[in-house]
């Protein structure tokens, strides 16, 4: 962490310990702090910083601020820094913001002071055009303080939301997060838990118990898993915190500094870029289930999809990868969870992606394989009208290149809404398996041939038969591409070479929505 380095290496090395100690005891450390984190299975706020920032890259600022609350004794403790790190670093060399919540502090509770220390960084950031990296471990509001801490989290709250689409803001929870300490992370881009260690509800389980006398623990009310799974309100979870601030890291390779810039790229000399394997995916029966996951490992460069949400709405895959270097974001339906049928979650959780993905210049890649949207009682009372207008909005709103391929359903509305060049995709391919109608053909033969069954002499064969002329008719991709709808049915080892085509066609794209102040997007 220190900028000047000895040349005597065992005297850097005491000067470094020494030197952490005593930072570590300056801003309210110590060993007997230390100790409290490590015996919690949670690192101190210090080693976290550490630990994302390249080496000796770190600058801390407002290291000697304190609170300057009276009341309730507070007078008599003051802690140097008061319970938050804040500065700026560098990982792999590029400028990130960052302020590190210290749980030994008062429960690294949001003070007037505190507040203004992150609200100091996020300022900077914007200026400068770089990430705000938040890593959280605060009881909320400071209790002490009263109406200041209100103020203060309403003031990183305003600028959370100045902020986003401008710059990347990334929160990792790393203890228990309780009200601000939740709603600030809420309006950042990506959120990453601990596995047992972090925690993030708006009230804890006491105030549970009292006011709806539930009884449930805090893993079960806010834990990584129930965010990961249930809520979906986290994006990553891990199993400790090296792996999560890995995560932190990983995601950063993905994305630009701020709004104007383009992600980063890597070095790519394009070669053989036919996949055979991507012919061996589709099952002969249409109504077999694959991995969705299969056909973009497959496509994307090796080892480079870094994929979002991965246990929430599982019959939507999102994620960020690689292909011929360039940073892409991907949103594919998956065959193997519900048919990949479209419902709330999966649509809000696509929306979401979507939207980061056009604010940032991140190209969008999709890969179409749906039944429509979830019919049923359930799905229609919680707003599946709404929610699945959020994607057909995020789509139709997004400005980035966006290319899909349908590799076998595009049903009904689903299809619109995947990605459709009617609502702005730049290029639509399909695999020879595709079938894009309005429904699949039994329940389209039952609808429009209705009354010649029923007269039959033997409907259910008759049923077959209009089954067959159906699936002739319509179940294929050649309907659409005569239409150019499709720009162009491709087979699906070909499908990396298209693809990196189509998005070095697309690099310099410019598109521009109508002027307006701000869309109405159906929240
Ligand atoms: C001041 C706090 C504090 C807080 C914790 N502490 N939260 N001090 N203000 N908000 C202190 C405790 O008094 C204790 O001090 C130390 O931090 C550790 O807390 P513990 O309770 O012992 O830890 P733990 O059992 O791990 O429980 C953590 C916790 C719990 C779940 C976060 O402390 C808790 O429920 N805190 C209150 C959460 C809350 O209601 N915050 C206000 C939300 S309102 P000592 O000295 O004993 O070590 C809010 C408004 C924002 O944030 C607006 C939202 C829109």
């Amino acid at each position: 962490m220190e900028t000047r380095k000895s040349t005597d290496p065992v005297l850097q090395e005491k000067f470094d310990t020494l030197h952490r100690k005593n930072t570590e005891a300056l801003t309210g450390g110590g060993a007997k702090r230390i100790e409290q984190q490590h015996a919690k299975g949670k690192l101190t706020a210090r080693e976290r910083i550490e630990l994302l920032l390249d080496e000796g890259s770190f600058e801390e600022l407002d290291k000697f601020v304190t609170h300057r609350a009276k009341d309730f004794g507070l007078d008599k403790e003051h802690y140097l820094g008061d319970g938050v790190i804040t500065g700026y670093g560098t990982v792999n060399g590029r400028l990130v913001y960052v302020f590190s919540q210290d749980f030994t502090v008062f429960g690294g509770s949001l003070s007037e002071t505190h507040a203004a220390k992150i609200v100091k960084i996020m300022d900077m950031a914007m200026k400068n055009g770089a990430p705000v990296i938040g890593l959280n471990d605060s009881g909320g509001a400071r209790i002490q303080e009263g109406v200041v801490s209100l103020g203060g989290y309403a003031d990183i709250f305003y600028r959370n939301t100045l902020a986003s689409g401008v710059i990347p803001q990334l929160s990792a929870i790393m203890g228990p997060c309780a009200g601000g300490a939740v709603y600030s992370p809420a309006i950042t881009d990506f959120i990453f838990m601990v596995e047992n260690t972090s925690f993030m509800f708006v009230t804890g389980p006491n105030v549970v118990k009292t006011v709806t006398h539930e009884t449930v623990t805090a893993e079960e009310l806010g834990g990584a898993s129930t965010h990961s799974t249930k809520s979906g309100v986290t994006h990553f979870s891990a199993a400790n915190e090296v792996e999560c601030i890995n995560q932190l890291k990983q995601i950063l390779q993905y994305i630009p500094q701020n709004c104007e810039e383009q992600p980063p790229s890597l070095p790519y000399q394009v070669g053989n870029e036919l996949r055979p394997a991507l012919n061996q995916i589709i099952p002969a029966n249409p109504n077999q289930p694959y991995d969705m996951r299969e056909v973009i490992h497959g496509v994307v460069d090796e080892n480079s999809f870094f994929e979002v949400h991965k246990n929430f709405a599982e019959n939507m895959v999102v994620g960020f990868a690689h292909l011929a270097g360039r940073s892409i974001g991907i949103v594919g339906n998956q065959p193997a969870v519900l048919a990949g049928v479209l419902d709330i979650d999966a649509s809000v959780k696509a929306a979401r992606f979507v939207r980061f993905c056009d604010c940032f210049n991140i190209p969008l890649l999709v890969f179409e394989d749906v039944p429509g949207f979830l019919p049923g009682t359930d799905q229609e009372w919680n707003g599946i009208i709404t929610h699945g207008a959020k994607l057909l909005f995020a789509f139709s709103e997004a400005t980035v290149p966006r290319v899909t391929v349908i590799t076998r359903k595009a049903y009904g509305g689903a299809y619109d809404v995947m990605n459709s060049k009617h609502i702005g995709a730049d290029l639509n391919y399909a695999w020879p398996t595709a079938e894009i109608a309005v429904m699949g053909a039994k329940g389209a033969a039952e609808i429009i041939f209705k009354k010649e069954i029923s007269e039959a002499a033997d409907p259910a064969a008759k049923l077959n038969e209009k089954v067959d002329e159906y699936t002739k008719k319509f179940a294929n991709p050649y309907k659409a591409a005569q239409r150019g709808f499709i720009d162009e049915v491709i087979y699906p080892d070909q499908t990396r070479e298209k693809l990196i085509k189509a998005f070095k066609m697309l690099e310099n794209k410019v598109d521009k929505l109508p002027r307006k102040k701000h869309g109405n997007i159906p929240l």
